[in-house]
């Protein structure tokens, strides 16, 4: 039997977070997983605050992973290897993470391994279920939207992404125009409880263009529109989150039931949607009926690994160890705000607005 042990950290956005991963002939095994959020630092600003974000990560990096081994019952020097993500994201907070990992790695004499953030999002599901590869995969989340083919470890084909904001972007803005709070989409979410979703008609850009992109900035543009008129009651605010909500499960529905069509497999195909927005309801239902109708599995892994964690940190890490496949000269890698999964297809389509953490697509 083949173990591996790694310790993995993550610190690209606002989320400081450590976890220890051991991997056993293609098993993950959580030995623990810390995640501390930074979500009230930034609320009164209704956005991340980058210099708050680095600031914050330094601060508690180093008690957030001293917790992570001290509740995985195991000590530093029984590490196979230390994984940190090294982009893309907020590089002030990047590069505390990834500094932390090679001071640990060092200290050690273990073997650092730097990890792809998104890499980190595309394998999250193999943290708990069964899914072996390939699967097609939508990342939607704060920073990121995306179709990813995912066929091994280290091979992602990015066949959609977002020309302007992510959808998690465009629910944290409809919810500062209705002074909802942040984040947004569970305000979002719980005020379009009860609201009528087809009282507003609002855009559903690019949704009948071949192509596999999604934009959403006009959607908020048609919300401020509506908003800016005044004299909204309670029912009509409702009413506009519902509407909202439902153009984004049309957008990213339509768009998912055009790439299972392309996504061509032996057996049954399998649609991973994970990052933030996966936690909202009317969007995993839509996704749920558009895999019906391919014979498709969605799986959604549970909220926890959906947003940004440690443990996917450490699973990839985990998995490249497990391949032999390091990178001898990881000890001077440098931080990347802008890192593609795809290297090739994010050059032949180059994406020009990707989320309010830009960094992040
Ligand atoms: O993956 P995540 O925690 O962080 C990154 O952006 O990387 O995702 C956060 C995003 C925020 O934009 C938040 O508003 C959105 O996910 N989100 C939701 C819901 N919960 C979180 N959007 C819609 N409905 C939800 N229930
Ligand atoms: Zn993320």
């Amino acid at each position: 039997m083949t173990s591996h042990t790694v310790l993995g950290i993550e610190t690209s956005c606002d989320e400081t977070a450590a976890a220890v991963l051991r991997l056993e002939d293609g098993q993950a095994t959580i030995l623990s997983e810390i995640v501390r959020s930074q979500v009230e630092d930034h609320a009164p600003y209704g956005g991340v605050v980058p210099e708050i974000a680095a600031r914050a990560h330094a601060d508690i990096a180093d008690q957030v992973v001293a917790k992570a081994i001290g509740e995985s019952g195991l000590k530093l020097s029984d590490m196979d290897a230390v994984a940190a993500t090294s982009g893309p994201g907020l590089i002030g907070g990047v590069m505390v993470g990834m500094m932390t990992g090679k001071a640990l790695a060092l200290a050690a004499g273990k073997p650092f391994i730097p990890v792809n953030h998104l890499e980190g999002h595309a394998l999250s599901p193999r943290l708990a279920e069964d899914c072996p590869f390939p699967y097609l995969l939508l990342l939607v989340s704060g920073g990121h939207c995306q179709f990813i083919e995912v066929t091994g470890l280290g091979q992602y084909r990015r066949l959609g992404t977002t020309i302007d904001d992510a959808a998690g972007e465009a629910f944290d803005k409809l919810a500062k125009l209705l002074d909802l709070g942040f984040p947004g989409g569970p305000a979002v979410e719980r005020t379009a409880q009860g609201g009528d979703p087809a009282r507003y008609r609002l855009p559903r850009p690019l949704m009948d263009r071949p192509g596999l992109d999604m934009s959403f900035a006009g959607l908020k543009t048609a919300a401020a529109r509506i908003i800016e008129q005044g004299g909204m009651s309670q029912q009509d605010v409702s009413d506009l989150c519902a509407s909202y909500q439902a153009a984004i499960a049309d957008c990213l529905s339509a768009r998912a039931d055009r790439a299972l069509g392309l996504f061509e497999v032996e057996g049954a195909k399998r649609l991973v949607v994970a990052g933030g927005v996966a936690a909202n309801g009317a969007i995993r239902q839509a996704l749920e009926h558009v895999a019906e109708g391919h014979g498709a599995r969605l799986i959604a892994p549970p909220l926890r690994h959906c947003t940004d964690n440690a443990a996917m940190i450490a699973l990839a890490g985990a998995e490249h160890l497990a391949a032999g496949a390091l990178d001898p000269d990881a000890m001077r890698f440098a931080a990347r705000p802008r890192w593609p999964l795809d290297e090739a297809s994010a050059l032949s389509n180059p994406v020009y607005g990707g989320g309010k953490r830009g960094a992040k697509a």
